[in-house]
Protein backbone atom coordinates (compact mmCIF):
# COMPACT_ATOMS: atom_id res chain seq x y z
CA UNK A 1 0.00 0.00 0.00
CA UNK A 2 0.89 3.30 -0.87
CA UNK A 3 0.34 6.85 0.73
CA UNK A 4 0.96 10.16 -0.41
CA UNK A 5 0.69 13.28 1.60
CA UNK A 6 0.01 16.97 0.86
CA UNK A 7 1.08 19.96 3.55
CA UNK A 8 -0.44 22.91 3.31
CA UNK A 9 -0.04 25.81 5.01
CA UNK A 10 2.70 26.56 8.32
CA UNK A 11 5.98 25.09 9.78
CA UNK A 12 3.79 23.75 12.71
CA UNK A 13 2.22 21.58 9.69
CA UNK A 14 5.39 20.71 7.86
CA UNK A 15 6.28 19.24 11.35
CA UNK A 16 3.70 17.43 12.01
CA UNK A 17 3.72 15.97 9.02
CA UNK A 18 6.70 14.15 9.31
CA UNK A 19 5.21 12.58 12.45
CA UNK A 20 2.14 11.58 10.09
CA UNK A 21 4.68 10.08 7.48
CA UNK A 22 6.07 7.92 10.32
CA UNK A 23 2.78 7.00 11.59
CA UNK A 24 1.67 5.41 8.21
CA UNK A 25 5.47 3.87 7.48
CA UNK A 26 4.89 2.10 10.77
CA UNK A 27 2.06 1.18 9.67
CA UNK A 28 3.19 -0.46 6.71
CA UNK A 29 2.65 1.94 4.04
CA UNK A 30 5.27 2.90 1.90
CA UNK A 31 5.34 6.60 0.82
CA UNK A 32 5.11 7.52 -2.94
CA UNK A 33 5.50 11.10 -4.46
CA UNK A 34 2.76 11.15 -7.21
CA UNK A 35 -0.76 10.91 -5.45
CA UNK A 36 -2.13 9.24 -8.58
CA UNK A 37 -0.48 5.69 -8.02
CA UNK A 38 -1.63 6.11 -4.18
CA UNK A 39 -3.62 3.98 -2.50
CA UNK A 40 -4.33 6.64 -0.02
CA UNK A 41 -3.83 10.25 0.40
CA UNK A 42 -3.31 12.49 3.48
CA UNK A 43 -3.85 16.09 3.09
CA UNK A 44 -2.90 18.34 6.10
CA UNK A 45 -4.89 21.09 5.78
CA UNK A 46 -4.12 25.00 6.40
CA UNK A 47 -7.60 27.27 6.54
CA UNK A 48 -5.54 30.63 7.87
CA UNK A 49 -6.96 32.77 4.62
CA UNK A 50 -9.64 31.76 2.44
CA UNK A 51 -7.67 31.22 -0.47
CA UNK A 52 -5.34 28.38 1.75
CA UNK A 53 -8.79 26.52 2.70
CA UNK A 54 -9.71 26.71 -1.00
CA UNK A 55 -6.45 25.18 -2.13
CA UNK A 56 -7.81 21.91 0.02
CA UNK A 57 -11.29 21.70 -1.07
CA UNK A 58 -9.27 21.97 -4.70
CA UNK A 59 -7.41 18.82 -4.01
CA UNK A 60 -10.15 16.76 -2.80
CA UNK A 61 -12.23 17.47 -5.35
CA UNK A 62 -9.62 16.46 -7.84
CA UNK A 63 -8.83 13.18 -6.07
CA UNK A 64 -12.22 12.74 -6.48
CA UNK A 65 -13.10 13.58 -10.02
CA UNK A 66 -10.24 11.34 -10.51
CA UNK A 67 -11.42 8.18 -9.35
CA UNK A 68 -14.40 8.31 -10.54
CA UNK A 69 -12.78 8.44 -14.12
CA UNK A 70 -10.83 5.88 -13.70
CA UNK A 71 -12.64 3.75 -11.71
CA UNK A 72 -10.05 4.12 -8.69
CA UNK A 73 -10.76 4.17 -5.12
CA UNK A 74 -7.85 6.25 -3.17
CA UNK A 75 -8.60 6.82 0.18
CA UNK A 76 -8.63 10.83 1.32
CA UNK A 77 -7.97 11.60 5.03
CA UNK A 78 -7.75 14.86 5.91
CA UNK A 79 -5.73 16.55 9.01
CA UNK A 80 -4.20 19.84 10.20
CA UNK A 81 -6.85 22.80 10.63
CA UNK A 82 -9.83 22.07 8.55
CA UNK A 83 -10.25 18.67 10.62
CA UNK A 84 -9.15 20.41 13.99
CA UNK A 85 -11.88 23.05 13.71
CA UNK A 86 -14.56 20.43 12.85
CA UNK A 87 -13.88 18.40 16.03
CA UNK A 88 -13.48 21.46 18.42
CA UNK A 89 -17.17 22.17 17.02
CA UNK A 90 -19.02 20.67 20.27
CA UNK A 91 -22.45 20.53 18.72
CA UNK A 92 -20.85 18.55 15.72
CA UNK A 93 -22.66 20.72 13.16
CA UNK A 94 -18.95 21.26 11.41
CA UNK A 95 -18.07 17.65 11.35
CA UNK A 96 -21.22 17.02 9.58
CA UNK A 97 -21.02 19.43 6.90
CA UNK A 98 -17.67 18.70 6.33
CA UNK A 99 -18.82 14.80 5.86
CA UNK A 100 -21.92 16.11 3.57
CA UNK A 101 -19.90 18.53 1.52
CA UNK A 102 -16.82 16.37 1.09
CA UNK A 103 -18.47 11.91 0.89
CA UNK A 104 -15.34 11.67 -0.71
CA UNK A 105 -12.82 11.85 2.30
CA UNK A 106 -13.06 9.16 4.20
CA UNK A 107 -12.07 10.49 7.70
CA UNK A 108 -10.98 13.75 8.97
CA UNK A 109 -8.28 13.07 11.22
CA UNK A 110 -7.71 15.05 14.59
CA UNK A 111 -4.12 15.84 14.19
CA UNK A 112 -3.92 15.37 18.21
CA UNK A 113 -4.45 11.29 17.04
CA UNK A 114 -0.15 11.90 16.09
CA UNK A 115 1.36 11.54 18.91
CA UNK A 116 4.68 13.65 19.69
CA UNK A 117 5.92 10.04 21.22
CA UNK A 118 6.18 8.89 17.31
CA UNK A 119 9.61 9.71 15.73
CA UNK A 120 9.53 11.67 12.99
CA UNK A 121 9.99 10.74 9.59
CA UNK A 122 12.74 14.16 8.84
CA UNK A 123 13.14 15.74 5.21
CA UNK A 124 15.83 16.52 3.68
CA UNK A 125 16.15 20.05 5.37
CA UNK A 126 19.60 20.32 7.56
CA UNK A 127 17.19 21.76 9.90
CA UNK A 128 15.19 19.02 12.31
CA UNK A 129 11.87 20.86 13.26
CA UNK A 130 11.49 20.72 16.93
CA UNK A 131 7.73 21.41 17.96
CA UNK A 132 7.96 22.72 21.66
CA UNK A 133 3.82 23.78 21.93
CA UNK A 134 0.47 23.51 20.35
CA UNK A 135 -2.07 25.56 19.78
CA UNK A 136 -2.58 29.32 20.67
CA UNK A 137 -4.51 31.17 23.60
CA UNK A 138 -4.35 34.44 22.26
CA UNK A 139 -7.24 35.15 20.20
CA UNK A 140 -6.04 37.47 17.66
CA UNK A 141 -9.42 39.06 16.86
CA UNK A 142 -8.81 37.87 13.12
CA UNK A 143 -6.95 34.60 13.34
CA UNK A 144 -8.43 31.10 13.04
CA UNK A 145 -5.89 29.38 14.85
CA UNK A 146 -7.19 28.97 18.89
CA UNK A 147 -10.46 27.50 17.43
CA UNK A 148 -8.48 25.14 14.83
CA UNK A 149 -5.63 24.16 17.15
CA UNK A 150 -7.27 25.09 20.88
CA UNK A 151 -5.34 26.69 23.29
CA UNK A 152 -2.03 26.38 23.96
CA UNK A 153 -0.17 23.30 25.17
CA UNK A 154 3.35 23.32 26.40
CA UNK A 155 5.36 20.15 25.70
CA UNK A 156 7.29 18.85 28.67
CA UNK A 157 10.82 20.53 28.71
CA UNK A 158 12.40 16.93 29.36
CA UNK A 159 10.49 15.33 25.66
CA UNK A 160 11.74 18.42 24.17
CA UNK A 161 15.21 18.23 25.27
CA UNK A 162 15.17 14.23 24.35
CA UNK A 163 14.16 14.93 20.88
CA UNK A 164 16.64 17.59 20.87
CA UNK A 165 19.22 14.76 21.86
CA UNK A 166 18.21 12.04 19.07
CA UNK A 167 18.34 14.70 16.35
CA UNK A 168 21.57 15.79 17.29
CA UNK A 169 22.96 12.05 17.87
CA UNK A 170 21.45 11.55 14.40
CA UNK A 171 23.95 14.55 12.72
CA UNK A 172 21.51 17.48 13.23
CA UNK A 173 24.00 20.79 13.76
CA UNK A 174 20.47 23.06 13.29
CA UNK A 175 17.00 22.56 14.93
CA UNK A 176 13.95 25.05 14.42
CA UNK A 177 11.65 25.50 17.89
CA UNK A 178 8.36 25.72 16.85
CA UNK A 179 5.25 27.11 18.48
CA UNK A 180 2.24 29.24 17.30
CA UNK A 181 3.35 31.50 19.49
CA UNK A 182 6.79 30.28 20.70
CA UNK A 183 8.28 32.36 23.21
CA UNK A 184 4.87 32.01 25.51
CA UNK A 185 6.10 28.47 25.98
CA UNK A 186 5.33 27.28 29.30
CA UNK A 187 2.66 30.00 30.09
CA UNK A 188 0.09 27.00 30.66
CA UNK A 189 2.28 25.75 33.52
CA UNK A 190 2.56 29.18 35.12
CA UNK A 191 0.74 31.65 36.71
CA UNK A 192 0.11 34.73 35.49
CA UNK A 193 2.19 37.57 37.05
CA UNK A 194 2.13 40.98 35.22
CA UNK A 195 0.22 42.50 32.41
CA UNK A 196 2.78 43.46 29.49
CA UNK A 197 1.64 45.27 26.55
CA UNK A 198 -1.90 44.90 27.46
CA UNK A 199 -1.67 41.06 27.66
CA UNK A 200 -1.09 38.83 30.70
CA UNK A 201 2.31 38.25 31.25
CA UNK A 202 3.73 35.05 33.11
CA UNK A 203 7.20 33.99 33.62
CA UNK A 204 7.92 32.18 30.82
CA UNK A 205 10.40 29.50 30.50
CA UNK A 206 11.30 29.77 26.87
CA UNK A 207 15.06 31.52 28.25
CA UNK A 208 15.28 28.71 29.81
CA UNK A 209 14.30 26.31 27.47
CA UNK A 210 16.28 27.99 24.65
CA UNK A 211 19.60 28.40 27.04
CA UNK A 212 19.26 24.80 27.59
CA UNK A 213 19.01 23.96 23.75
CA UNK A 214 21.73 26.83 22.86
CA UNK A 215 24.17 24.16 25.20
CA UNK A 216 23.97 21.64 23.43
CA UNK A 217 26.63 20.80 20.07
CA UNK A 218 24.11 22.82 17.48
CA UNK A 219 25.72 25.43 15.08
CA UNK A 220 22.15 27.16 14.56
CA UNK A 221 19.11 27.30 16.87
CA UNK A 222 16.09 29.16 15.49
CA UNK A 223 12.35 29.76 16.86
CA UNK A 224 9.34 30.31 15.14
CA UNK A 225 6.95 32.71 15.93
CA UNK A 226 7.56 35.08 18.47
CA UNK A 227 5.10 37.49 19.71
CA UNK A 228 6.05 40.77 21.04
CA UNK A 229 4.44 40.86 24.60
CA UNK A 230 6.31 37.76 25.20
CA UNK A 231 9.34 39.10 24.09
CA UNK A 232 10.99 39.33 27.68
CA UNK A 233 14.69 41.14 28.77
CA UNK A 234 15.54 37.37 29.86
CA UNK A 235 14.93 36.21 26.50
CA UNK A 236 17.14 38.95 24.93
CA UNK A 237 19.57 38.05 27.34
CA UNK A 238 19.68 34.62 26.41
CA UNK A 239 19.98 34.83 22.79
CA UNK A 240 22.80 37.74 23.50
CA UNK A 241 24.59 35.65 25.80
CA UNK A 242 24.61 31.94 22.99
CA UNK A 243 26.10 33.17 19.29
CA UNK A 244 24.89 29.73 18.15
CA UNK A 245 21.35 31.17 18.78
CA UNK A 246 20.05 32.56 15.42
CA UNK A 247 20.19 36.61 14.55
CA UNK A 248 17.56 36.51 12.52
CA UNK A 249 14.24 37.29 14.37
CA UNK A 250 10.59 36.21 13.29
CA UNK A 251 8.72 38.88 15.46
CA UNK A 252 5.12 39.70 13.60
CA UNK A 253 3.69 43.17 13.78
CA UNK A 254 0.65 42.78 11.45
CA UNK A 255 -0.19 46.57 11.48
CA UNK A 256 1.44 49.92 12.63
CA UNK A 257 -1.60 51.76 13.39
CA UNK A 258 -3.10 51.90 16.78
CA UNK A 259 -6.50 51.22 16.44
CA UNK A 260 -5.85 48.60 13.96
CA UNK A 261 -3.69 47.03 16.54
CA UNK A 262 -6.25 47.47 19.01
CA UNK A 263 -8.71 45.95 17.09
CA UNK A 264 -6.89 43.28 16.17
CA UNK A 265 -6.68 41.99 20.10
CA UNK A 266 -2.82 42.60 19.58
CA UNK A 267 -2.42 44.28 22.83
CA UNK A 268 0.86 46.85 22.02
CA UNK A 269 1.10 50.50 19.85
CA UNK A 270 3.15 50.81 17.30
CA UNK A 271 5.26 52.53 19.31
CA UNK A 272 5.86 49.92 22.32
CA UNK A 273 6.63 47.59 19.03
CA UNK A 274 9.28 49.68 17.47
CA UNK A 275 11.03 50.20 21.19
CA UNK A 276 11.32 46.69 21.68
CA UNK A 277 12.94 46.50 18.21
CA UNK A 278 15.50 49.13 19.46
CA UNK A 279 15.88 47.27 22.54
CA UNK A 280 16.94 44.46 20.89
CA UNK A 281 19.19 46.02 18.53
CA UNK A 282 21.29 47.52 21.67
CA UNK A 283 22.16 44.42 23.16
CA UNK A 284 21.93 42.33 20.21
CA UNK A 285 24.16 44.34 17.64
CA UNK A 286 23.66 41.78 14.69
CA UNK A 287 20.51 41.19 14.79
CA UNK A 288 18.04 41.33 11.96
CA UNK A 289 14.33 40.94 11.92
CA UNK A 290 11.74 39.50 9.91
CA UNK A 291 8.06 39.78 10.45
CA UNK A 292 4.30 38.63 9.35
CA UNK A 293 2.03 41.90 8.39
CA UNK A 294 -1.48 41.98 7.28
CA UNK A 295 -3.10 44.69 5.24
CA UNK A 296 -6.31 45.41 4.79
CA UNK A 297 -7.69 44.56 8.10
CA UNK A 298 -11.16 46.55 8.95
CA UNK A 299 -10.65 50.10 9.34
CA UNK A 300 -7.23 50.47 7.59
CA UNK A 301 -7.57 53.28 6.11
CA UNK A 302 -5.07 55.08 4.11
CA UNK A 303 -3.82 56.92 6.57
CA UNK A 304 -3.74 53.92 8.86
CA UNK A 305 -1.59 51.73 6.37
CA UNK A 306 0.81 55.13 5.91
CA UNK A 307 1.10 54.11 9.67
CA UNK A 308 2.13 50.51 8.43
CA UNK A 309 4.55 51.50 5.85
CA UNK A 310 5.83 53.97 8.54
CA UNK A 311 6.55 51.72 10.83
CA UNK A 312 8.07 49.34 8.16
CA UNK A 313 10.55 51.90 6.98
CA UNK A 314 11.91 52.53 10.72
CA UNK A 315 11.66 49.13 11.90
CA UNK A 316 14.05 48.20 8.98
CA UNK A 317 12.97 44.33 8.25
CA UNK A 318 14.96 41.99 6.47
CA UNK A 319 11.97 39.99 5.18
CA UNK A 320 8.32 40.19 5.43
CA UNK A 321 5.16 37.98 4.72
CA UNK A 322 2.53 39.66 3.69
CA UNK A 323 -0.91 39.03 4.24
CA UNK A 324 -4.04 40.08 2.44
CA UNK A 325 -7.03 40.24 5.08
CA UNK A 326 -8.93 37.19 5.22
CA UNK A 327 -12.45 36.84 7.34
CA UNK A 328 -12.72 33.64 8.94
CA UNK A 329 -15.64 32.16 10.07
CA UNK A 330 -16.49 32.31 14.02
CA UNK A 331 -13.39 35.07 14.64
CA UNK A 332 -14.41 37.71 16.35
CA UNK A 333 -13.53 40.55 13.27
CA UNK A 334 -14.85 38.32 11.17
CA UNK A 335 -18.46 38.41 13.29
CA UNK A 336 -18.01 42.13 14.12
CA UNK A 337 -16.40 44.32 11.02
CA UNK A 338 -17.26 44.19 7.33
CA UNK A 339 -14.18 43.54 5.19
CA UNK A 340 -14.72 46.51 3.41
CA UNK A 341 -11.61 47.24 1.80
CA UNK A 342 -11.52 46.31 -1.97
CA UNK A 343 -9.51 43.64 -3.20
CA UNK A 344 -7.84 45.84 -5.86
CA UNK A 345 -6.69 48.10 -3.39
CA UNK A 346 -5.70 45.44 -0.35
CA UNK A 347 -2.81 44.25 -3.74
CA UNK A 348 -2.15 47.65 -4.33
CA UNK A 349 -0.70 47.85 -0.37
CA UNK A 350 0.76 44.70 -0.98
CA UNK A 351 2.82 45.94 -3.49
CA UNK A 352 3.76 48.87 -1.73
CA UNK A 353 4.72 47.17 0.89
CA UNK A 354 6.68 44.28 -0.93
CA UNK A 355 8.61 46.62 -2.90
CA UNK A 356 9.77 48.38 0.25
CA UNK A 357 11.49 45.25 2.31
CA UNK A 358 11.38 42.60 -0.23
CA UNK A 359 12.46 43.81 -3.58
CA UNK A 360 15.73 45.81 -2.12
N1 LIG B 1 -6.28 37.08 7.22
C1 LIG B 1 -5.05 37.38 6.73
N2 LIG B 1 -3.91 36.99 7.32
C2 LIG B 1 -4.01 36.28 8.46
N3 LIG B 1 -3.07 35.78 9.30
C3 LIG B 1 -3.69 35.14 10.31
N4 LIG B 1 -5.01 35.23 10.17
C4 LIG B 1 -5.25 35.95 9.03
C5 LIG B 1 -6.43 36.38 8.36
N5 LIG B 1 -7.63 36.10 8.83
C6 LIG B 1 -1.64 35.96 9.06
C7 LIG B 1 -0.96 36.70 10.21
C8 LIG B 1 -0.18 35.60 10.89
C9 LIG B 1 0.17 34.70 9.71
C10 LIG B 1 0.56 33.32 10.09
O1 LIG B 1 -1.02 34.69 8.96
O2 LIG B 1 -0.08 37.66 9.65
O3 LIG B 1 0.98 36.07 11.55
FE1 LIG C 1 -3.23 33.62 15.54
FE2 LIG C 1 -2.49 35.64 17.16
FE3 LIG C 1 -2.20 33.06 17.95
FE4 LIG C 1 -0.61 34.04 16.03
S1 LIG C 1 -0.70 34.76 18.17
S2 LIG C 1 -1.71 32.01 16.00
S3 LIG C 1 -1.99 35.44 14.94
S4 LIG C 1 -4.15 34.11 17.56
Amino acid sequence: MNFFIKTFGCIQNTADSERIKAFYWNKGFIETDDWKKSDLVIINTCIIRESAENRVYGLINEIDKWNIKNNKNIKIVVTGCLAGLAHKDKTGKKLNQLKRDFPAVSEFLPIEKISFEIEPLRGKSAVALIPISFGCSNFCSYCIVPFAKGPEISRKMEDILNDIDKAVKDGFKQVMLIGQNVNSYGNDFTEATLVSMGKKRFKSLFPKLLEEVAKKDLEKISFVSSNPWDFSDELIETIAKYPNIDRLLHLPFQAGDDDVLKNMNRGYTSDEYLKLVEKIRSKIPDVRFSTDIIIGFPGEDEKAFENTVELCKKAKFEIAYINKYSPRKGTVSAKIYKDEIPMKEKKRRWNVLNDLINKK
